[in-house]
């Protein structure tokens, strides 16, 4: 596959949900055909028509799910796809240690199922949506893509595994072309505000909390922990802008148009923020208080974690442009806009 042909045809699982989604845009303004292909356990079906009004043409959804190989088999050799880029799955911690063999099944026999579809229909060129987590408890910080793996959690090991389970492939067979692509703390929504991150019940993250009280569905922030080893006794993430992170995938696609074998990449802005950092900025950008109380530290969080980028930057000519009050006010915008929207439906 060669992308630096343009119009290449990228299919995305999970691409009804909030960041494949976002890179549906990337891929779309960029000249490529995408094609959604999802179960929609965790989004919904107006997706496709969000879409298309923010790039002019809503792009086909395949309802399905990636553990249905024959599906995954007759939708790459019906949409002629060139290229994968692997986004489904379930992905909260917390549930993941409640729930082991669901995240297994889903996302380590739903990469099987993928990767012997791709293997039987051709094509091998695949970006998969890995994590931070898959380096467990920083030794040092920043952390490049040597930083020992060692996930600490039934999510994250599902995570790794499939990296694993990608290299071998990769070691097998010299046609196969993938890069792994380690998100950190993707927040945002894309400027048109018809997209964004909208988790059912009560947020697990702290962007979509944060702007959950703004719009006052919450009345107060929980600050998990206030006496950690940073500068002001909050944990530190790096927040990556969900539209840069869209365009970390243009960038490996393109990568992967010159480049076969296994690749990983860590995806962040290169900086950490606190929580209450975050807060602020949401403040500045929103005009609106956040308030906030600091509890018990939630188990299992580490104190600060954030990326060294420069493979990234380097390899791929790829970094984050956006800052702290961007992300904001994206997110801002967004919630607003589903207020507005939820109260015209009802
Ligand atoms: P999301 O839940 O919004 O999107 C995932 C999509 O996959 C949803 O639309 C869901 O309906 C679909 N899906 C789940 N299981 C499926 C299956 N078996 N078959 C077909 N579709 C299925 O999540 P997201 O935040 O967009 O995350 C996308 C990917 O990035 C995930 O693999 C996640 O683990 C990874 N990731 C996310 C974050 C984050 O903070 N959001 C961080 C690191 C990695
Ligand atoms: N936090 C709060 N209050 C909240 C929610 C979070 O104080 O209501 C704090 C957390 O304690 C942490 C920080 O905000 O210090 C960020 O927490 P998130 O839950 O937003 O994100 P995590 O860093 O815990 O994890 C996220 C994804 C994981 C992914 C990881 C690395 O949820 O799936 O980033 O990419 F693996």
């Amino acid at each position: 596959m060669q992308c630096k042909r343009w119009n290449v045809n990228i299919l995305l699982t999970g691409g009804n949900g909030y960041i494949g989604s976002h890179a549906a845009v990337a891929l779309s303004q960029a000249g490529h055909e995408v094609v959604l292909f999802d179960n929609l356990c965790n989004s919904r079906a107006d997706v496709p028509g969000r879409l298309g009004r923010i790039f002019g043409r809503a792009p086909s959804l395949v309802r399905g799910d990636v553990r249905d190989t024959d599906l995954l088999r007759k939708t790459l050799c019906q949409y002629r796809v060139d290229a994968v880029l692997h986004f489904a799955g379930l992905k909260a911690v917390g549930e993941s240690v409640g729930m082991p063999l669901a995240y297994y099944d889903n996302n380590v026999s739903g990469a099987l199922s993928l990767l012997r579809a791709m293997q039987q229909g051709g094509v091998r060129t695949l970006v998969f949506s890995s994590s931070a987590t898959v380096y467990g408890e920083p030794r040092y910080l920043p952390m490049d893509e040597q930083h020992p793996t060692g996930a600490t959690n039934p999510y994250g090991r599902s995570k790794l595994h499939v990296e694993e389970v990608l290299a071998d492939l990769a070691a097998s067979d010299a046609d196969w072309r993938i890069a792994c692509l380690r998100y950190f703390n993707p927040v945002g929504a894309h400027e048109s505000s018809m997209i964004g991150e909208d988790p059912n019940g009560t947020p697990n993250n702290l962007m979509p909390f944060i702007s959950q009280v703004a719009v006052g569905r919450r009345s107060q922030l929980r600050v998990f922990g206030g006496d950690y080893d940073t500068h002001d006794g909050t944990g530190v993430r790096d927040f990556i802008h969900v539209m840069d992170l869209a365009e970390g995938h243009l960038a490996a696609l393109e990568f992967l148009g010159t480049n076969s074998g296994w690749h990983a990449f860590n995806l962040g802005a290169g900086r950490g923020s606190s929580v209450l950092e975050l807060v602020r900025a949401f403040e500045q950008a929103s005009g609106r208080k956040i308030p906030y109380v600091i509890v018990d530290r939630r188990p299992g969080d580490v104190a600060s974690t954030y990326a060294k980028v420069d493979k990234a930057r380097q390899m791929l000519g790829w970094q984050a442009r956006r800052g702290l009050v961007d992300m904001c006010s994206s997110v801002w915008r967004w919630q607003q806009n589903e207020v507005e929207h939820k109260k015209e439906s009802i």
